[in-house]
């Protein structure tokens, strides 16, 4: 890196606008969306896709509710051209859906172009060519003037041979590529020239693209920009202004937030962002980001898995871990006080929040969750997973929504760094099933040195009698008690039996699984005559033995 990077690189020059009005403004309804996913971002990917991935893509982006589709480049290839004749002649575009193409201002490709559009209900003509000084300088070597005569001469093509469209309904739509990079003052001018050509009206609006090519400045300087255009453009309300951001500063979903404030009316992008170099605008956050804030984004990711499966398949791309709103980990907690929010978060939308949000008195409030996963089809159960840096919260939250074992409060205390020790030795991610297991290990299957042979009782006048019949480190013992139910008859007949005097401070159990042979789970806490206190469970099919089953396991664990 340079020692002085101002000797090499230079700041953007801001834009001059004093009284800029989009920092005030607010976010209020979903722009109109395009998906570019089938050119810009095709255009990316090393190995582009093929005609049969390309409709399956194109399909998915119908059902997600997308009224404007970018479909390709059909000057650029034949499988691109072959791929845009195949929706138009199998009718694969719903009556509703525009079928964008994108072409140079060039004769040769606004011909072939054309030719790929015959017989189409609705398409969008997109053309562009490129207006920063960088651009105009290195690539073209051309003037200002002569830049701006590439635009008028292929918007003049394009007007030409529009007759021969008869019976498609056609917008038009120019971008000054690289606009973020090009003067404002000359972005206008050239965007003012192509206009004068195609004469858009309120009622035949064009498309007026105001790409961030390649982002070289903030997002407020995005933003500024757009306003500029704007408030400075004739015939405003002949326009659709469209953003089309990319994410070189990676701050590509800002630009478009903001490019929307400052008046924008639309917005480009693909699914997950995917695009060249760091990719175009993420569509599914931005999308995400309003429905976040209760607008209706107009696009439906109630099932985010199948876009992101779809999305992988025909792109060979995969959606990172850590991805807004799809990333396999952006729901995940694995912190404990994280964990422990999370679940008690959630345990209050569900018994109160839930069904006042139902009657719009109540809104999401979780902590660490933006949305509701479940409203984009994530499962709680990704919610919270465990490993080292996880909790008691997280323990008890797996073992109660994958196995239904409802741990009492202070036994999750009990059993929290148990289990945490366990999984810090393993040194990765522990499932609920394995969970389930150092559970069991350490309170179920214990049975030393006490174990159970058999236990009755009878009830007579409210008093409980017990005989009982337990093995002690392989000695049989027996001994009668009784008390005021089971368990009081149970400790009197320890303490007959000469075990050191304990008493039973905490007691809860609840049924493990529906059916005849449902198992009951039963927790005790004993407190020892010197102060010690011990959890312990036990499951059997009759209650009454879960309880015995549940003090043995505290005295095994002495
Ligand atoms: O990024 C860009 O400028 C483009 C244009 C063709 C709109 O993709
Ligand atoms: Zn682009």
């Amino acid at each position: 890196m340079q020692k002085d990077p101002s000797k090499k690189y230079r700041p953007f020059p801001p834009i001059h606008l004093p009284d800029r009005q989009w920092p005030n403004r607010v976010l209020t309804r979903a722009p109109r969306w395009c998906s570019v996913d089938l050119r810009d971002g095709n255009q990316a990917l090393a190995v582009p896709m093929n005609v049969s991935q390309k409709l399956e893509l194109f399909q998915a982006l119908v059902k997600l509710g997308f009224k404007e589709i970018e479909v390709g480049f059909p000057s650029a290839s034949n499988t691109e051209f072959t791929f845009n004749r195949r929706l138009i002649e199998e009718n694969r575009a719903p009556d509703e859906v525009w079928l964008q193409v994108l072409v140079q201002a060039r004769e040769d490709l606004i011909e072939r172009t054309v030719e790929s559009l015959l017989g189409a209900k609705k398409v969008i003509i997109h053309m562009y060519n490129s207006t920063s000084p960088a651009q105009r300088r290195v690539v073209f070597g051309k003037s200002k003037d002569e830049i701006k005569a590439i635009a008028v001469n292929g918007a003049k093509m394009i007007k030409e041979r529009l007759p021969r469209l008869k019976g498609t309904e056609i917008m038009l739509q120019y971008s000054p590529e690289s606009f973020s990079a090009t003067e404002v003052e000359y972005a206008r001018e050239v965007s003012e020239a192509v206009m004068e050509v195609w004469q858009p009206t309120p009622q035949r609006k064009m498309i007026l693209n105001l790409p961030d090519t390649v982002e070289v400045a903030m997002p407020n300087v995005y933003a500024d920009q757009i306003e500029w255009m704007c408030r400075n453009l004739k015939h405003r309300d002949s326009l659709i202004i469209s953003l089309h951001t990319h994410n070189d500063r990676c701050t590509g979903v800002a630009a478009t937030e903001l490019g929307l404030l400052a008046g924008a009316d639309r917005v480009e992008g693909t699914l997950f962002g995917n695009g060249e170099r760091t990719g175009n605008l993420d569509i599914v956050t931005v999308a995400l980001n309003l429905y976040m804030h209760g607008i209706d984004p107009k696009l439906d990711f109630s099932n985010l898995h199948s876009v992101i499966d779809v999305y992988e398949r025909c792109t060979g791309m995969t959606v990172p871990a850590r991805h807004p709103y799809a990333g396999e980990l952006v729901f995940t907690a694995f912190s404990g006080s994280h964990q422990d929010a999370i679940k008690k978060g959630l345990a209050e939308w569900e018994k109160n929040q839930a069904p006042a949000a139902a009657k719009g008195t109540a809104y999401w409030d979780v902590p660490y969750l933006t949305i509701d996963p479940a409203d984009i089809g994530r499962e709680y159960r990704e919610v919270i997973r465990v490993n080292s840096q996880s909790g008691k919260g997280g323990v008890a939250y797996l073992l109660e929504s994958e196995f239904g074992i409802e741990l009492p409060k202070d036994m999750q205390r009990e059993f929290g760094p148990i289990a945490n020790d366990q999984v810090d030795k393993l040194g990765r991610e522990v499932s609920g099933a394995e969970l389930k297991t150092m559970f069991w290990r350490e309170y179920i299957d214990r049975s030393a040195p006490w174990s159970l042979k058999r236990f009755e009782t009878e009830s007579k006048n409210g008093v409980v009698k017990c005989r009982a019949k337990l093995s002690r480190a392989g000695k049989a013992i027996e001994f009668k008690g009784e008390g005021n139910g089971p368990l009081a008859a149970l400790v009197h007949g320890f303490s007959t039996a000469g075990v050191p005097r304990f008493e039973i401070s905490a007691y809860s159990e609840h049924a493990l699984s529906a059916g005849e042979t449902a198992a009951a789970i039963a927790y005790i806490q004993i407190k020892t005559a010197d102060g010690l206190i011990r959890w312990g469970a036990g499951v059997d099919t009759n209650i009454e033995l879960a309880s015995v089953h549940a003090v043995l396991s505290a005295l095994n664990r002495l």
